[in-house]
């Protein structure tokens, strides 16, 4: 079973079933990936996956649309559109205390 570490959730590792979706097991697991509609709509759930990038399925057109391509090349995902393989490390912009416009900071992609 791959291993999950959400290092901005203080390191905290799980365990997920083979192919399970990244926003789906720190739901379950109460990992810390922000998130709102789960859709792949909103990049709230933009995460950078620092190590095991090679364990991750392949970018969708949804991320395609929400990340720029410097950082798909980093590493970055929305993890509601991501699907696991094996162990992942992931780490997140955490949202901004008090703020009461919710954790949306991604900046819109402009049409080339
Ligand atoms: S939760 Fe909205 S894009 Fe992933």
């Amino acid at each position: 079973m791959p291993d999950i570490t959400f290092l901005t959730n203080d390191g905290k590792v799980v365990s997920a079933p083979e192919d399970a979706n990244l926003l789906r097991v720190s739901l379950r697991e109460k990992g810390g990936i922000p998130f709102k509609c789960g859709g792949g709509l909103c990049g709230t759930c933009k995460c950078l996956i620092e190590e095991g990038r090679e364990n991750t399925d392949a970018v969708k057109k949804k991320e395609e649309k929400l990340l720029s391509a410097e950082e798909l090349e980093q590493g970055y995902r929305l993890a509601c559109q991501t699907f696991l393989k094996g162990d992942v490390k992931v780490s997140w912009e955490e949202a901004l205390k008090g703020a009461t416009t919710g954790a949306r900071q991604v900046s819109p992609k402009a049409e080339a």
